[in-house]
């Protein structure tokens, strides 16, 4: 009698979470799926100043900047007073800022300290396949593997972080992440906000799952395969909840969603801030915006004026306080420009371009690209070097109601389309990831410059191990 009882009971509550996860599936809007964020019960928020990463300028020698990158374990203190085994670059956590300039011949030395090979992959970098250490560009552990690079694209916050076949999603939610900040004349003429750590502030935002303990495992349950590892704990530069002085005036935030799978909202609880730049560079004006949202992998960057704000504001992510605003004594400056950078026009002749179709899906049982899961060993298809081509871009999943980013590797492009309509505008400037939710179709415009083969993939980690990516080759 008393055995039924408890095993009604078991099946009873498992009956209830599994409808609840059903329920999330179904009705999320499609942006922050099935997300939900820890209390801070074992955190006190807003107590840590938000962590800095320094800013590396690199070496001259012989004309080439020369940079040192060393991938490692380390323990990173998310919880106070509890030590979570982490991976970072040239730290225990995340990476440095690459100060890089553009046309600059660049020189990366990596090491890899881990027990596990690793790669490290530019992201948004317009490179070759020789440099842009994509899977067959394993670094084995305790080896050193040196990259050489040269960034001829606008000035632009990229990123860098693993790539190795079925190990990217465990590398980059144990860690490893890093910003390259690349400048050029035009960014460093402009009159915006660009003293790091004063008024211009790097913000990696990520979701990391940690036991009380704050113990951090990779790990995937089926739900978490189908939509990608998200929630847990929210923080900024690895920080839950911190803070950040701020002057009376204007503060450039340069935002990259570097998490596994989470789509975040980004506002100021009602407040208007200016978009300024989107993943591949700045935008021709500033956008007045009291939303921005950004998929895994993409970036924002955006300018508030504080004058608008109250001594302690919050910068709120999905709803939730995420970084303390607080306004110290100092003044910044206080006019937004009206013109940013030219972007090239988008021409209206554009039926003659060749079209290539892109479907993803994800299904329980694997994600697919043109209903084909990724293969190593096979092209998807040929394109020529330096034709325009239209690339439309389907997310096939509306079922299963899920969001999808589509990125790009070797290549910025621009967003023409969006389910028939011209983009948001701060969708048209430079791309290489954009995202669909369910049932979205998408235009972009797209010309390869780079050699070899390339990927393009869903930037939800999870979902590219998974197979959704595939590759092709650029024919001179
Ligand atoms: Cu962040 Cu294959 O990319
Ligand atoms: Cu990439
Ligand atoms: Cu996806």
């Amino acid at each position: 009698m008393k055995k039924i009882l408890i095993e009604v009971v078991i099946f009873g509550a498992l009956t209830t979470s599994h409808n609840q996860i059903l329920a999330n599936m179904n009705h999320s809007s499609g942006h922050n799926h099935n997300t939900t964020f820890n209390q801070a019960t074992f955190v006190k928020e807003f107590q840590k100043s938000l962590l800095l990463p320094s800013i590396l300028n690199g070496e001259v020698q012989n004309g080439v900047r020369t940079f040192d990158l060393t991938v490692a374990k380390g323990k990173w203190e998310f919880i106070d007073g509890k030590f979570t085994e982490t991976y970072g670059y040239n730290g225990p956590i995340l990476g440095p800022i690459l100060s890089l300039k553009k046309g600059e011949k660049t020189k990366i030395n990596i090491t890899n300290n881990l027990a596990e090979e690793t790669t490290v992959h530019w992201h948004g970098g317009i490179l070759s396949q020789n440099v842009d250490g994509v899977h067959n560009a394993n670094i084995q552990p305790n080896t050193k593997k040196s990259v050489e690079f040269i960034l001829n694209q606008p000035a632009a916050t990229l990123w860098f972080h693993p790539h190795p076949m079925h190990k990217t999603a465990s590398q980059v939610y144990k860690g490893l992440a890093g910003l390259i900040y690349l400048e050029d004349e035009q960014s460093q003429n402009l009159n915006i906000p660009k003293t790091y750590g004063v008024d211009d502030f790097p913000i990696i935002i990520q979701d990391k799952k940690l036991t009380k303990d704050g113990e951090l495992t990779y790990s995937t349950t089926h739900m978490e395969k189908i939509h990608g590892k998200s929630g847990g704990h929210l923080m900024i530069n690895g920080v839950i909840s911190p803070y950040i002085d701020i002057p009376n005036g204007l503060i450039r935030l340069r935002i990259v969603n570097g998490s596994n799978a989470t789509n975040y909202d980004i506002d100021l609880n009602g407040k208007d801030f200016y978009q300024i730049g989107s993943d591949g560079g700045l935008l021709s004006n500033p956008v007045t915006m009291k939303n921005l949202s950004l998929a895994p992998g993409e970036r924002g960057e955006i300018l508030i004026d504080s004058n608008i704000l109250n001594k302690k504001s919050y910068l709120y992510i999905n709803q939730k306080k995420a970084l303390e605003l607080r306004k110290n004594e100092k003044f910044g400056l206080t006019s937004i420009p009206k013109a940013l950078v030219e972007i090239p026009k988008i021409s209206k002749n554009l039926e003659n371009l060749k079209t290539r179709v892109f479907t993803l899906k994800t299904t329980s049982k694997g994600n697919t690209i043109n209903n084909i899961p990724y293969n190593m060993e096979k092209l998807n298809f040929e394109v020529q070097k330096g034709a325009q081509e239209i690339w439309e871009i389907k997310n096939g999943s509306k079922m299963m109601d899920m969001p999808h980013p589509f990125h790009v590797h070797g290549a910025q492009f621009r967003v023409i389309e969006r389910n028939g309509k011209t983009p948001p505008l701060n969708e048209q400037g430079w791309k290489d990831t954009v995202n669909l939710n369910a049932g979205d179709t998408v235009k972009i415009l797209i010309s390869y410059t780079t050699d070899g083969i390339t990927v393009y993939h869903c930037h939800i980690l999870e979902h590219e191990e998974g197979g959704m990516m595939g590759q092709f080759q650029i024919n001179n």
